[in-house]
């Protein structure tokens, strides 16, 4: 009996010897591995450096001579390969006088904004259609939940920049105008779908890309 009860403090220490060797304190992401739900594979913890904890992709501000007069830089995994799995990522925003960030959803993750720089109009539209607009100075910080429609605007003059957070490593963007308009969803159907007429989708279309116009097909 004696001899069992030693037998098993034994492997009871090895099993928790193990365990705690293997707590994982973190996952940098390494992008030619699978990649899964949870995030990308880790890359080999021996060859972690400290630059892998950092990222420099928000340090400058972004070109806005475009159409929306905007630019957003993403810190997300597997670009910025520390927060893999650590459900939280950044990415920096620059809107020059009248610029827009379109309408849009992260499926993936609620956004903090914080902004750095001007003044930006936010605007949330929850599932009940209700809408949430407001004006933001510098300092001030807006939360945009998960999933729902929103968008920021530039509300001054003079440029203005924020800083963004999520709770996700990998948040997913999806703007609702590219969504109907740069994609090739046939035109009819974005026409019957949005109660669209055929001259502004024609015309959307055009100015973002988006292909498979009725008068491209043949019949
Ligand atoms: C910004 O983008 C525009 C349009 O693509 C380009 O003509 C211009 O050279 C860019 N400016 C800089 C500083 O990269």
């Amino acid at each position: 009996m004696k001899m069992i009860i030693r037998i098993f403090f034994m492997i009871l220490s090895l099993v928790s010897s193990i365990s705690s060797a293997s707590v994982q304190d973190f996952c940098i992401a390494d992008p030619s591995g699978p990649q899964s739900p949870s995030g990308y594979s880790c890359k080999n913890p021996d060859q972690v450096t400290a630059d892998d904890f950092a990222f420099s992709g928000l340090a400058k501000s972004g070109n806005t001579s475009n159409m929306i007069k905007a630019a957003v830089a993403t810190g997300f995994a597997p670009a910025f390969a520390g927060v893999n799995g650590l459900g939280v990522s950044v990415a920096r925003l620059d809107l020059a006088e009248g610029g827009v960030v379109p309408i849009h959803i992260h499926s993936g993750a609620s956004e903090v904004l914080i902004v750095i720089e001007g003044t930006i109009r936010a605007g949330i539209i929850s599932s009940a259609n209700k809408v949430y607009l407001k004006t933001l100075q510098k300092g001030e910080v807006i939360v945009f939940p998960q999933g729902l429609l929103h968008f920021a605007l530039n509300g001054g003059t003079g440029p203005a920049m924020a800083f963004a957070a999520f709770g996700s490593s990998n948040p997913g963007v999806q703007l609702v105008p590219n969504a109907l308009f740069a994609s090739d969803l046939p035109a009819e159907l974005v026409e019957a779908t949005n109660f669209l007429s055929h001259e502004e989708v024609k015309r959307l279309k055009g100015v973002l890309g988006g292909t498979n116009e009725p008068s491209l097909s043949l019949y």
